[in-house]
C-alpha cells in the first residue's frame, strides 16, 4: 500500500467548522461586510480573456511593495499567509530541526513545519496570555530554525512586544523568524522596517481580515531581500490567481475603506470588552478584529444561544489554556449593536450573569 510520509501521517488535522456558516458571521475574524465596493466593480469588469491568460504576480507585487514602502524583491504575494507559511516551512526547514511557537496560537505553524518533518516546539504563553519572552528564548538551540509567532495573536488578542521580537531575531540568527501580522490594521504597530537590519526577519500580512477578501486567497511574505530569492524559488510562478491579481492594486488604493472598517471595530471591541467586564466574563483585551472570553461550563449553551440568535462565535476550548472559550469577531456599528443585544439576551436566557454574581 501506498504510504504517506511518516511526517505526514502523524500530522494533526486542522478542520475549521466552515459547514453551515448562515447568519452574522463572528466566527472566523473575517470582515463582516466584505471587500471595498471599488473591487467588487473591478470583479465584475473581467473578461474571459482576463482569465485565460496565466497570471502575472510581478507587476502586482510592484505594485504591494510601494504601498508597504519596500522593494519588490522583498515581497512575494502568496496565497494567502497560510501559504506564506508553508513557504518558509519548505525553504528553511528539513527533519529533525527544531521549531518554536508559543501557544495557545494560530494552528497553521504547527501543521506546516511538522509536515517537514520538523520537531515542533510548543511554549505556553505566560499569566493572561503574556508573550513568554524568556521561557521561549531558554528554548532556543543551535537546531531552532523557525520560531513564529502571531502579533497580535489569534486566538487571545495579546501582543508580543515589538523589542521582544527583535530580540528573539538577534539571539537566534539561524531560525527564519516569522512575525504573523495578518491583523495589523486593527493594531497599528508592526516590525517590518527592521528587517533590513535582520536577514532572518520575515513579516506576513493577508488581505483576508481588514481588506475582506478572504475568499480570494491573498496575503504577503516581506523579508530581507537574498532571503526571499529563495522563497521565491519553492514557491509556484502561479501561486496567485488572476482575480486576486486584477483587484488588489484597487483594494490597496481604498485606504479610506480599510480606515473607516478599522475604526468601526476598534470601536467595537471597546464596547465588547465593555460589556464583559459588566456581566463579570472574564476576558482578554485585544489589539485584534476579536475578542476570546472564558463564558466557562455554560459555553455550549452560549454558543447555541448565540446561534439560535443567527450569530455564530467560535468555541476556542480545545485550544491550549482556554477551556470554555468562545472567540468572537468584530465587525461594523451595526453588527455590533446585533452582537451586543443577543449577548445580553443569551447571558440572561442561560443563567451567566447570576453564575457569576454569586
Ligand atoms: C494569525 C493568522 N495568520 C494567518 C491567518 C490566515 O490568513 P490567510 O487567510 O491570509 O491565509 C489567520 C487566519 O485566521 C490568522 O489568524
Amino acid at each position: 500500500m501506498l504510504e504517506a510520509r511518516p511526517a505526514v501521517r502523524t500530522l494533526p488535522t486542522y478542520h475549521p467548522p466552515l459547514g453551515g456558516r448562515d447568519g452574522l458571521r463572528l466566527d472566523f475574524n473575517e470582515n463582516t461586510v466584505g471587500c471595498s465596493p471599488r473591487v467588487l466593480a473591478r470583479l465584475r469588469e473581467l473578461t474571459a480573456e482576463d482569465l485565460a491568460r496565466y497570471p502575472e504576480r510581478e507587476p502586482v507585487e510592484a505594485i504591494a511593495a510601494s504601498h508597504l514602502g519596500v522593494e519588490p524583491s522583498e515581497l512575494l504575494l502568496s496565497n494567502g499567509v497560510d501559504e506564506a507559511i508553508h513557504l518558509l516551512c519548505e525553504t528553511f526547514l528539513e527533519s529533525g530541526d527544531e521549531v518554536l511557537i508559543v501557544v495557545p496560537t494560530f494552528a497553521m505553524y504547527e501543521i506546516s513545519a511538522a509536515a517537514t518533518g520538523a520537531r515542533v516546539i510548543a511554549v505556553p504563553a505566560g499569566e493572561n496570555f503574556c508573550f513568554p519572552i524568556s521561557a521561549l528564548l531558554s528554548r532556543v538551540t543551535p537546531r531552532t530554525r523557525l520560531i513564529a509567532v502571531a502579533n497580535p495573536n489569534n486566538p487571545t488578542g495579546a501582543v508580543a512586544e515589538l523589542a521582544d521580537l527583535l530580540e528573539i531575531a538577534r539571539r537566534a540568527p539561524q531560525a527564519a523568524i516569522l512575525v504573523d501580522e495578518a491583523y495589523f490594521e486593527f493594531y497599528g504597530k508592526t516590525v517590518l522596517p527592521a528587517f533590513r537590519g535582520l536577514p532572518n526577519l520575515f513579516v506576513a500580512r493577508t488581505f483576508s481580515k481588514a481588506y475582506g477578501m478572504a475568499g480570494f486567497r491573498v496575503g504577503t511574505l516581506l523579508g530581507d531581500a537574498a532571503q526571499m530569492t529563495m522563497v521565491r524559488r519553492v514557491s509556484s510562478p502561479y501561486n496567485v490567481n488572476a482575480i486576486a491579481l486584477a483587484c488588489l492594486p484597487i483594494a490597496l488604493a481604498d485606504d479610506g475603506y480599510i480606515q473607516q472598517y478599522v475604526a468601526q471595530v476598534r470601536e467595537g471591541r471597546t464596547q465588547l470588552e465593555d460589556e464583559f467586564r459588566n456581566c463579570g466574563i472574564p476576558f482578554w483585551p485585544s489589539e485584534a478584529n476579536f475578542v476570546l472570553a472564558r463564558i466557562g461550563p455554560l459555553k455550549p449553551a452560549f454558543v447555541d444561544g448565540m446561534r439560535a440568535r443567527g450569530i455564530l462565535v467560535r468555541d476556542r476550548s480545545r485550544d491550549y489554556g482556554c477551556e470554555g472559550c468562545v472567540r468572537i469577531t468584530i465587525g461594523t456599528a451595526e453588527h455590533t449593536s446585533r452582537l451586543l443585544a443577543a449577548l445580553r439576551e443569551v447571558l440572561e436566557e442561560i443563567g451567566a450573569t447570576e453564575a457569576r454574581a454569586q
